[in-house]
């Protein structure tokens, strides 16, 4: 089931994740639902807070020709090593037409577990690193105008305040790299 996607300023945004310690099948479900929702988007990353779930789930997917091919379900993923600096122009499916370029770590090791339960210890660089990195940037309430500098954070917000002011729905054509 497709399920809707929290767009910022809604605070459900900034809440913490609190790890998965079960996972029943309502969870199960959840999952399934956040990458029929991430493909629907479209989008390449989809953190469970997004779909205002407040639990530590990623799902991601950045091969668009073969969707399906590099999915990934992530439960309880943790940064475990960092290496050096990339800069990424980066957009979010809950932040509506807008990108910026964003600083994160340029190769980093993840660590998490399956839907069925298996550790995995991941290397991802380059877009993958991005899009891991801002998905987990989510389960700490964390968007990427937050890692932005905080004229170009006002400017954003000031746009956003307007629209909503005006009443007019925030339903602006998303580019398809802004989708994680
Ligand atoms: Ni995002």
């Amino acid at each position: 089931m497709i399920r809707e996607i929290l767009h910022y300023p809604n605070v459900s945004l900034k809440q913490t994740a609190t790890p998965v310690q079960n996972l029943t099948g309502d969870l199960v479900q959840a999952v399934d639902d956040m990458v029929e929702t991430m493909y629907d988007a479209p989008g390449i990353g989809l953190a469970a807070i997004q779909i205002g779930l407040p639990q530590r789930i990623i799902v991601v997917d950045i091969n668009h020709e073969e969707r399906g091919k590099e999915l990934l379900k992530l439960i309880n993923p943790v940064i475990t090593a960092r290496e050096g600096d990339i800069i990424w122009e980066e957009g979010c499916l809950s932040v509506i037409d807008y990108v910026a370029e964003v600083k994160r770590s340029a190769k980093i090791e993840i660590k998490a577990w399956t839907p069925d339960e298996k550790e995995i210890i991941l290397q991802a660089e380059e877009l993958m690193a991005v899009v891991l990195q801002h998905e987990l940037d989510h389960l700490d309430g964390k968007l990427f105008i937050d890692r932005i500098s905080r004229l170009k954070r006002e400017l954003y917000t000031r746009r956003v305040k307007k629209l909503l002011r005006e009443g007019r729905p925030l339903e602006a054509p998303r580019k398809e790299a802004a989708g994680i």
